[in-house]
């Protein structure tokens, strides 16, 4: 095994030490393409030059009517980006009747196309064959300077993303909004990462504005972390935000899970200055559920994603998942009317319930947010409700109700949506519940408190310990304490509202 096919993100740092890495990281990133590096070459002071402002970004209430192809990527140019080296690879093998004297077990059986990395299949961490050549094609179409696949989900990849911004700036603190995924805290406490946090009007709301995000940041702030979609539907200027990042010489890392349909609209956080984004493909795009994304403003970061992605991810990747984003690649290069008229079906959706009476919360174009207080029910209750009709929800939380689109949508599934919604009996409004948004007390680093020996206590007894702990409400998996803060009785109220029930406390 050479160098550069050693496996492991300490691996990485040890073979970078002896190239460029890190005593001559400025000289790596000064050569570096993104605004982001330039800007590090430039001492932080880089103009916004390259990327929108936030003023030319129009936010996603009404975008249909002012859609703009991605600048670049696949609607800029070449068509060749249909094609599947992983699915052709899968298939040739799966017909040639090869004896399998290799893992999987199943040996074709029943799913032909589940092999390993076997000889011609590349190799997910250190891609430079066929997974590379579909990565590649997956970057030009979602207007990257490089993309890598994630068999982990966004979960993987936003871990990957924060070692990578971790090791490229040398320093510990994520500034991010407190309603980030659990995600986030598990790269924190595995990472040993600091965050400080920005607190937003209403949990679980996912934005915060750029004028928070610069009253958050530290000299030592390796990178700003949003999450843009949030599990809601709202949206961060990310043009704003980008801004304020380059000015202080700050990575932005967007958790765009909810948002990977945005290959079609033209508002991808890459493509609006964000210099790593984090894309569930499983969640709006058809891709088999574990599809994921790490999108990146610059090829320099591929070798350290690729590199704590063989940290954190499994070393068997499932390659029927790596079919599915291959495949994914030519949805999204020859259906894009398809899909756009899919999300049009939700901007119709959403004004066709408001015409009903129905109430709606603003959100972007993959989701209808039904505010089921002004229905007369909780967000539970009138999922419920939908179920009993027939329609399984994304989330039915304390207030709203959520219902999830996908670009590959079905013409049909809107018109029945419409039905079984028109169909629910509305009853007098409820005061919606006042859920304050808790701010704990920090006593010691996340990952210290994890790796503390600890306890699980019911959450009614929790008051006053120290969380060891990253539980959440799921969906939408923001913890509302994290490990290392002190769980006040207001905290322990709240998370008991959102149905957690016990809690791990450091002893
Ligand atoms: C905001 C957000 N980020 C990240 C994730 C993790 O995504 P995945 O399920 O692809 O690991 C989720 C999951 O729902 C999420 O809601």
């Amino acid at each position: 095994m050479s160098d550069s096919t050693v496996s492991g993100y300490f691996c990485f740092l040890s073979i970078k030490s002896r190239t460029t890495y890190p005593r001559c990281k400025a000289k790596r990133f000064i050569l570096g393409s993104s605004p982001f590096l330039k800007g590090l070459a430039a001492g932080g002071n880089s103009s916004a030059s390259g990327h929108s402002s936030a003023s030319g970004h129009s936010s996603a209430s009404g975008f249909f009517d002012t859609l703009k192809p991605p600048s670049r990527g696949l609607f800029g140019g070449k068509r060749d980006y249909m094609r599947t080296p992983i699915h052709d690879f899968l298939k040739s093998y799966a017909d040639s009747g090869t004896l399998r004297l290799h893992m999987p077990g199943g040996k074709g059986s029943p799913y032909p196309r589940d092999i390993t990395e076997i000889s011609g299949a590349d190799v997910l961490y250190e891609s430079s064959g066929i997974i590379r050549e579909s990565e590649d094609c997956a970057a030009a179409l979602f207007g990257a300077a490089a993309s890598c696949y994630s068999c982990g989900g966004s979960t993987l990849a936003i871990q990957a993303m924060l070692a990578a911004a971790s090791a490229a700036t040398g320093k510990r603190r994520i500034a991010a909004g407190r309603c980030s995924h659990r995600s986030l805290v598990s790269a924190a406490v595995l990472l040993g990462l600091d965050i400080d946090w920005i607190y937003p009007d209403e949990f679980p709301s996912g934005t915060v504005s750029p004028e928070q995000v610069e009253a958050a940041l530290t000299p030592g702030t390796a990178a700003v972390f949003v999450t843009s979609v949030d599990y809601l539907g709202g949206e961060c200027d990310i043009a704003g935000i980008s801004d304020v990042c380059r000015r202080h010489g700050v990575l932005l890392l967007a958790d765009n899970a909810h948002g990977a349909y945005k290959v079609f609209t033209g508002d991808h956080p890459i493509t609006l200055g964000a210099d790593m984004t984090a894309d569930s493909a499983h969640k709006t795009l058809p891709a088999l559920t574990g599809a994921a994304y790490v999108h990146l403003a610059d090829a320099a970061f591929r070798e350290p994603v690729k590199s704590a992605m063989a940290l954190f991810g499994s070393s068997s990747p499932s390659y029927l998942i790596l079919e599915s984003l291959d495949l994914c690649n030519r949805f999204i290069a020859e259906e894009r009317e398809a899909a756009l008229a899919a999300l049009n079906g939700v901007s119709e959706l959403k004004k066709a319930l408001t015409a009903e009476g129905i109430p709606l919360r603003q959100s972007d174009a993959a989701r209808i947010v039904i505010d089921a207080n002004a229905l007369g029910y909780t967000g539970a209750e009138y999922a419920e409700l939908m179920r009993k009709a027939g329609a399984e929800c994304e989330m039915g939380g304390v207030r709203s109700t959520v219902l999830l689109f996908s670009a590959a949508q079905q013409a049909g599934d809107f018109g029945r949506t419409a039905e079984i919604i028109k169909s629910l009996p509305r009853k007098k409004p409820i005061e919606p519940p006042d859920i304050p948004v808790i701010v704990p007390e920090r006593v010691m680093p996340p990952r210290e408190a994890y790796l503390s020996p600890s306890e699980t206590v019911p959450v009614s007894r929790a008051a006053g310990r120290v969380c060891a702990d990253i539980r959440s409400p799921c969906p939408p998996c923001v913890p509302i304490v994290m490990p290392g803060e002190l769980i006040s009785p207001e905290a322990a109220a709240v998370t008991e509202r959102y149905g957690v029930t016990a809690v791990r406390v450091v002893k």
